[in-house]
């Protein structure tokens, strides 16, 4: 796939790089620095490219929005057309200060971005995760147990792009339902941010659910 990658920072910058070493062609954008977007294209090999935010959503099949909640609007702005594009958004919709969600219970940060781009398909993924984890996942040394990451979206071409990414990503996509699902994950998405830089020492989080009438098990949530 052409993926473009708005938002260049530890969620992009790893993310669009483990895309790129999986065969996509990703370009990079939206940073301060150009030099920065030049030497994670650099870095990541393959095809991958610098540009501007235009740039990355013109013949994208997917874009992966990654900025601060602060950031959403002018990113938009930058980025030109977006009607039809898959995005799957990891932005969390933090406050200026990053000390609570702005928006929750009644609505999600991945609703507003529907919203706002109304022709656009929105999917909410990889949020659940500290990006430090990504690479130890796409490089296989978290262990034997495959990682999950959860996803919800309305649209269904929207949730087979982002269930192909997190498997590129060397995680199990587990579909958590429609957009509204993001109120949820959201939170917990903070939760997760609680356990893997305030606690101790980053707990692997697990949960296994027992369907009584199948006993089919399914893991859901890393690390
Ligand atoms: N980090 C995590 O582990 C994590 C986990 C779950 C969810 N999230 C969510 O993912 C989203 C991105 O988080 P992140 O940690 O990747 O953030 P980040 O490292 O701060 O990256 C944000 C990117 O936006 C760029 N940017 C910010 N303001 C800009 C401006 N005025 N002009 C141009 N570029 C600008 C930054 O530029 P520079 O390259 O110059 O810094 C950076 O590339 C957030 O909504 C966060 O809540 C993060």
């Amino acid at each position: 796939m052409r993926i473009g990658i708005l938002g260049s920072g530890l969620m992009g910058g790893k993310l669009g790089t483990i895309f790129a070493r999986a065969g996509h062609d990703v370009v990079f954008s939206y940073s301060h620095s150009k030099a920065k977007l030049e030497k994670l294209a650099r870095d990541a090999g393959g095809r991958a490219r610098a540009g501007t935010p235009e740039e990355a959503v013109r013949d994208a099949d997917a874009l992966l929005l990654a900025v601060h909640w602060t950031r959403v609007d002018d990113v938009l702005k930058k980025s030109g057309n977006l009607s039809g594009k898959v995005i799957v958004t990891c932005s969390l919709p933090m406050n200026a200060k990053d000390t609570a969600l702005a928006i929750a219970h009644t609505s999600s940060g991945a609703e507003e971005l529907a919203k706002k781009i109304p022709k656009a398909h929105v999917v909410s993924a990889f949020n659940t995760l500290p990006s430090e984890v990504f690479f130890s996942v796409f490089e296989g040394d978290a262990g034997e147990a495959q990682p999950s990451v959860v996803y919800c979206s309305d649209d269904k071409r929207a949730k087979k792009v982002a269930a192909q990414l997190i498997k590129d990503a060397g995680f199990e996509p587990v579909d958590a339902g429609p957009l509204r699902i993001a109120r949820y994950t959201e939170p917990f998405a903070l939760l997760m941010g609680q356990l893997a830089y305030e606690g101790d020492r980053g707990p692997a989080v697990a949960y296994r659910f027992e369907w009584f009438e199948e006993r089919k098990q399914g893991a859901v949530v890393a690390p």
